[in-house]
């Protein structure tokens, strides 16, 4: 029998499942804070014209609220590959809220020094880039909106999410 293991999904994980999974539970993640701050060159852009989707900053202070999935090793092939582009695997400690239990569990990562990583940039400059990219798994702009969605459904208020949905209405409507 295959070992079973907690993933944690901050972004596209927590909205887009298409792994199988034996348990989900909403989860904080302790010391990062959610920023689109990495570059997607093989989902929501290109290599020439690349999007930009989540990764996790380094934040003593912060508290990531995402999903977390009890899933079969085997799962772990499926999601190398879906985030391969600058995305590494780490350990640390999750919070499974409703359970009041922390466990060890893994989630991906886009560190600083990967050659995908676009960095920081004004919520309007990033909502701007978002709002023109377009890549194989579909619109930059949807995959910001459904992860407002799937925040908003968890009850989480991540302020720099909530900004740059509000810039990217603000620049459709417009
Ligand atoms: C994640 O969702 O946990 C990683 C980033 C992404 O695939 O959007």
């Amino acid at each position: 029998m295959d070992e079973q293991h907690w993933i944690f999904g901050y972004g596209s994980l927590i909205y887009k499942v298409d792994f199988p999974y034996l348990d989900r539970e909403v989860a904080l993640l302790r010391g990062w804070s959610r920023r689109f701050w990495q570059g997607s060159h093989d989902h929501r852009g290109t290599p020439e014209s690349p999007g930009r989707v989540v990764t996790l900053i380094r934040d003593p202070d912060a508290l990531c609220r995402g999903v977390a999935y009890l899933v079969d090793e085997s799962v772990f092939a499926h999601l190398d590959h879906r985030e391969k582009n600058g995305y590494e695997r780490h350990r640390t400690r999750l919070l499974l809220e409703h359970r009041e239990e922390t466990v060890t569990g893994t989630f991906y990562i886009a560190a600083e020094n990967n050659p995908a990583f676009l960095g920081e940039g004004s919520d309007r400059e990033l909502a701007q880039h978002i709002a023109k990219s377009h890549g194989p798994s579909g619109s930059n702009a949807e995959y910001l909106l459904s992860l407002a969605a799937a925040l908003r459904d968890l009850g989480e208020h991540d302020e720099h999410i909530v900004a740059l949905e509000r810039e990217l209405i603000q620049l459709q409507e417009s």
